[in-house]
C-alpha cells in the first residue's frame, strides 16, 4: 500500500486510478485498489518526451469538443461531414458484394502504393483535372488527406527548413509540421487567399524555404478560395523562389456557388507541385482513404515513408471507394453534396445576417464546410468561445486554434455548417 512518505523524487504527477483490485507497479512505488477503495492516488514516473513532440499540444477544438458530449450543446466546432451525405446504401451493398465475392482481397495485406485500381481510377480523373501529369507524376493512396500532408513533409524538409503556411490554418497539417521540427512561419491571408508581399517578403528573408503549403479551395479554417491570380502567382514565384508548392484540396468538389478555378497543380510544368486530396468529404471520412500525386522521385520516397508508417491503407475501403467512384454517377452524387452543403451555408448566413450582422463580420463561402466570423477588436475571442459553450451551450472554436504561433491574438472564430 502507498503512503505519502515513500514519494518518489522524480514522480511529479498524480493520476487517479480507477480500477479495482490491481497491483500497480509505479517505479518502485506498489499500489493496490480494491474494491471499497476504488479511487487511488498514485504518483508515476515523469516521462521525457522527444524533442519532436514536445513541443505539440491538444488542439483547442479537442477542448472545445468535450464540452460537446453534453447533448445540450449544439456544436458548430467540429469540421465532420454532414451525416446525410454519406452514400450508406451504396457503400453497404458494394461491401456485402466485395466480402461475399472477393473477401481475400479486402482482408490480406496489400501494397503499400495502395490498390491499384483505385489508382489507374485516380491517375484517368486526376488527368482529366489537370492535376496528374503523365510526363512526370506519379500517385500513391494514403492514410486520409493527413498523410498525405504529413508525408510531404517529411520526405522534403530537415529540421530548421522553413515550411511557409497561410496563417490561419488546418491544425492537423500545422501538428505534423511542428513534429518534424522545421521552421514554420505564417504568411496573412488577404480575402483572396494569400498575402503575395508577405510571401515574397518572407522567401527573402526566411532561411532555407523549402515548401509552400495552401488549400486553396474553401480553406480551413477561413473558407476563402484563392484567387486565379493569386494561383499563378503563387506558381511564378515557385519558379523564382526555387521552391515546392503543396496544394491541399479536400473540399475541391463540395463547390456550390461560383465559377470552378484551375489547381496550381495544372499550372505545374516543371514538377513543383505535391497535390493531396482526399475522400473524406465525399465518400466517407472513416474510411481514412486519401491519395498523393506529385513528380515520380517525391512519391518513391513517400513510400518508403509510408512502409515504415503503416505499410499501406486500409485495403477493404480502397476496394469500396473504387468500385463507389467508377460504378455510381459520381456527378450526381457530388450534386447531392453540394445541394446539402450550400442549403446548410445559406441558412447559417442567413440566421448570421438576421441576428449578428452589426457584430459579426465574415465572407460568404463559396463551398467547403466552414465560416470564418470575426468580431469588434477589442473581443477576447478564448473567453468568448468558452462563455458560449457553458453559458449558451454553442460550441465554436477560436481562432487563434489555427494561429502559427503561441499567444497570438485572433478577433475570430470558425463555424462549421454542417453538422448537425
Ligand atoms: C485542409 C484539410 N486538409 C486535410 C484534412 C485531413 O483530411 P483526412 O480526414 O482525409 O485526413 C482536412 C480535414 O478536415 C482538412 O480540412
Amino acid at each position: 500500500m502507498y503512503h505519502p512518505s515513500q514519494k518518489n523524487s522524480s514522480s511529479t504527477k498524480i493520476y487517479v486510478a480507477e480500477n479495482e483490485n490491481m497491483w500497480y507497479n509505479v517505479k518502485w512505488i506498489m499500489c493496490f485498489c480494491t474494491k471499497k477503495t476504488v479511487r487511488k492516488v498514485v504518483f508515476i514516473m515523469e516521462y521525457k518526451f522527444s524533442d519532436k513532440v514536445s513541443k505539440l499540444h491538444a488542439s483547442a477544438i479537442r477542448e472545445i469538443l468535450k464540452f460537446t458530449s453534453d447533448p445540450e450543446v449544439i456544436s458548430f466546432a467540429a469540421g465532420n461531414p454532414a451525416p446525410e451525405a454519406f452514400p450508406k446504401e451504396e457503400i453497404a451493398a458494394i461491401s456485402a458484394e466485395l466480402l461475399r465475392d472477393d473477401p481475400i482481397l479486402a482482408l490480406q495485406y496489400s501494397i503499400t502504393e495502395g490498390y491499384t485500381p483505385l489508382r489507374d481510377f485516380l491517375k484517368g480523373w486526376m488527368t482529366e483535372k489537370g492535376c496528374f501529369h503523365k510526363e512526370f507524376d506519379d500517385l500513391i493512396i494514403t492514410s486520409g488527406g493527413q498523410q498525405a500532408n504529413e508525408l510531404s513533409c517529411k520526405v522534403l524538409l530537415n529540421e530548421g527548413d522553413t515550411l511557409l503556411v497561410e496563417n490561419p490554418s488546418f491544425i492537423g497539417s500545422l501538428n505534423a509540421f511542428r513534429s518534424y521540427n522545421v521552421n514554420l512561419k505564417g504568411i496573412d491571408m488577404e480575402d483572396d487567399g494569400i498575402d503575395l508581399n508577405k510571401l515574397e517578403n518572407a522567401l527573402k528573408t526566411e532561411p532555407n524555404v523549402k515548401l509552400l503549403y495552401v488549400i486553396p479551395n474553401f480553406q480551413n479554417p477561413t473558407g476563402r478560395t484563392m484567387s486565379l491570380e493569386k494561383r499563378k502567382a503563387v506558381y511564378e514565384l515557385a519558379k523564382k523562389y526555387d521552391f515546392i508548392i503543396l496544394e491541399d484540396d479536400p473540399y475541391g468538389e463540395l463547390r456550390f456557388a461560383g465559377e470552378n478555378i484551375p489547381t496550381i497543380k495544372s499550372m505545374d510544368t516543371e514538377g513543383r507541385v505535391i497535390y493531396s486530396s482526399t475522400f473524406s468529404k465525399i465518400i466517407s471520412s472513416g474510411f481514412r482513404t486519401g491519395f498523393v500525386s506529385a513528380p515520380a522521385p517525391i512519391i518513391q520516397k513517400i513510400v518508403v515513408c509510408k512502409q515504415v508508417s503503416d505499410v499501406h491503407s486500409n485495403i477493404w475501403a480502397q476496394v469500396v471507394s473504387h468500385r463507389f467512384m467508377s460504378t455510381v454517377d459520381r456527378e450526381a452524387h457530388f450534386k447531392k453534396l453540394r445541394d446539402i452543403y450550400r442549403k446548410k451555408c445559406d441558412l447559417m448566413c442567413s440566421y448570421i445576417d438576421d441576428g449578428f450582422s452589426k457584430k459579426i463580420s465574415y465572407i460568404r463561402p463559396e463551398g467547403g464546410l466552414f465560416i470564418w466570423c470575426t468580431l469588434p477588436d477589442n473581443c477576447d475571442m478564448n473567453a468568448f468561445c468558452t462563455k458560449a459553450v457553458k453559458d449558451y451551450k454553442v460550441a465554436l472554436v477560436p481562432g487563434n486554434a489555427f494561429s502559427i504561433t503561441d499567444g497570438e491574438v485572433s478577433h475570430s472564430f470558425r463555424l462549421n455548417y454542417s453538422t448537425p
